[in-house]
């Protein structure tokens, strides 16, 4: 079974918290991704964004996924907009499992709307420009989210199911 397991999909997701969990049946390291690349600046994600632009942030985040990938064994929790910048998400397929964590839009916005602050992409929208925002941000990333190898459901996962695929023919 090779070991490096990425977790990709939306803000609010899921993929940390189902991270922690599969890292810890499996007995794999857990990593996050937005954690390794603030401890890497010393400087929040979003002072990233405020002080030194998107386009750093990007840059930075495709950097850390490449250094972290040499690791041999690990379940990482990817940022939302990893996989969609710099071909990340064949460089992803290619090194190991990504598994996409789907979530419908209203789940999505129920989630984010109580956690904004701490994401710089929405901290200052309203009720309506957040929905807005995720409609149209999952519209354009959703085709790159689903060239994960396995997809699964934000709402009901499994770990059992997840862990048995894994362990299969994928
Ligand atoms: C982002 C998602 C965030 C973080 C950054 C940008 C995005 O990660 O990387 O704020 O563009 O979707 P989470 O998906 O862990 O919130």
């Amino acid at each position: 079974m090779n070991n490096r397991i990425y977790l990709i999909g939306f803000m609010g997701s899921g993929k940390s918290t189902f991270g922690k969990k599969l890292a810890k049946e499996l007995t794999l390291p857990f990593i996050d991704l937005d954690k390794e690349i603030e401890v890497k600046a010393k400087c929040s994600i979003s002072d990233i964004f405020k002080y030194l632009g998107e386009d750093t942030f990007r840059k930075m985040e495709s950097d850390t996924l490449h250094e972290l990938s040499n690791r041999e064994e690990f379940v990482m929790a990817t940022g939302g907009g990893t996989p969609c910048y710099f071909n990340n998400i064949e460089f992803i397929n290619k090194k190991g499992k990504s598994i996409y964590i789907e979530l419908d839009i209203q789940s999505i916005y129920n989630r984010l709307s109580q956690a904004k602050n701490i994401r710089p992409t929405i901290k200052d929208k309203k009720e309506e420009e957040l929905m807005q925002f995720i409609k149209d941000k999952l519209k354009e990333r959703e085709p790159i989210y689903k060239q994960a190898a396995v997809t699964i459901n934000g709402l009901s996962v499994n770990l059992r199911e997840v862990v048995s695929k894994l362990s299969g023919n994928w």
